[in-house]
């Protein structure tokens, strides 16, 4: 059951006004509550329990906090505001106040991005305690080997006191000679040899997978975000949309890092 809220407060995150335009209409006379007019703006009421009209019309609580997938495109922060660049807010269909990404991918990052104002669920998933798995498709320069797979299963040195935590290599495949344009990036040419490969990762370090790489001699000319705990980045989402998670995404979610499975490296 939804905890109790300040009437004036459930119709302004409804969408119904800005607080003060609620209030008035409260005080006129134009809301009811269970069909009875009320005009204290303090009024608590049950979300759940009572039906709530505006000038006759249900007002349906809003949900408690927004969920959205985007597929990150390049060239844009995330950030809620940036003086300079274009952030990933400005692809998420809801102007709703509270709303920041959950995590940080570079500027030259692509791929999958939760965004939400669910402050607890966040700090859940960003916790290093947790380690939540990530998973990166990545085009990376020179011909990615076996000895490499092996370094990011030890972990590697990346500059910090300790070695990066276990990570799972997979090595798609190599292109040994030419130059052709990026299918990923238009425009961008890659020039071989380069490998392409699929890292996981249960750490969230600045620039970790960049990183990574460079610690074995390889250089991340493309960096693209498939998955984090049990979100995927759907096929059919493209660059730069934004849609609303599932219920049952929601609920993966929450459930993330409570099995013993979700925490290989415990
Ligand atoms: N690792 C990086 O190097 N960059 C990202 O954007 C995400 C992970």
């Amino acid at each position: 059951m939804a905890k109790a809220v300040r009437l004036d407060k459930f119709l302004a995150d409804a969408g119904a006004g800005t607080r003060s335009e609620v209030k008035k209409f409260i005080q006129k006379g134009q809301v009811q509550i269970n069909g009875e007019t009320v005009r204290r703006p303090e009024q608590k009421i049950e979300p759940d329990g009572e039906t709530v009209t505006l000038f006759g019309e249900v007002i349906g609580a809003a949900a408690e906090f927004e969920y959205f997938l985007l597929h990150k495109p390049a060239g844009c922060v995330s950030a809620t505001e940036d003086a300079r660049d274009k952030t990933v807010m400005e692809y998420v269909p809801s102007k709703r106040k509270g709303l920041f990404p959950v995590g940080r991918l570079d500027k030259d990052t692509e791929g999958l991005l939760l965004i939400t104002d669910d402050g607890a669920l966040a700090h859940e998933l960003l916790s290093p305690k947790k380690h939540v798995a990530k998973t990166y498709f990545a085009k990376v320069s020179g011909i990615a080997a076996e000895d490499d797979v092996k370094a990011m299963e030890r972990g590697v040195d990346i500059g910090e006191e300790k070695l990066t935590l276990p990570a799972r290599m997979e090595i798609l495949r190599t292109v040994q000679d030419g130059c052709a344009e990026n299918p990923e990036n238009a425009g961008e040419f890659l020039t071989a040899p380069y490998s392409e490969i699929l890292l996981t990762i249960c750490e969230g370090k600045f620039h970790q997978v960049k990183r990574m790489m460079e610690a074995v001699g390889k250089k991340v000319l493309y960096l693209k975000r498939i998955s984090m705990g049990p979100l995927t980045l759907p096929d059919t989402l493209e660059k730069g949309q934004c849609r609303p998670l599932t219920e049952d995404e929601i609920m993966a979610l929450k459930s993330t890092g409570k099995t013993p499975e979700d925490k290989p490296y415990r």
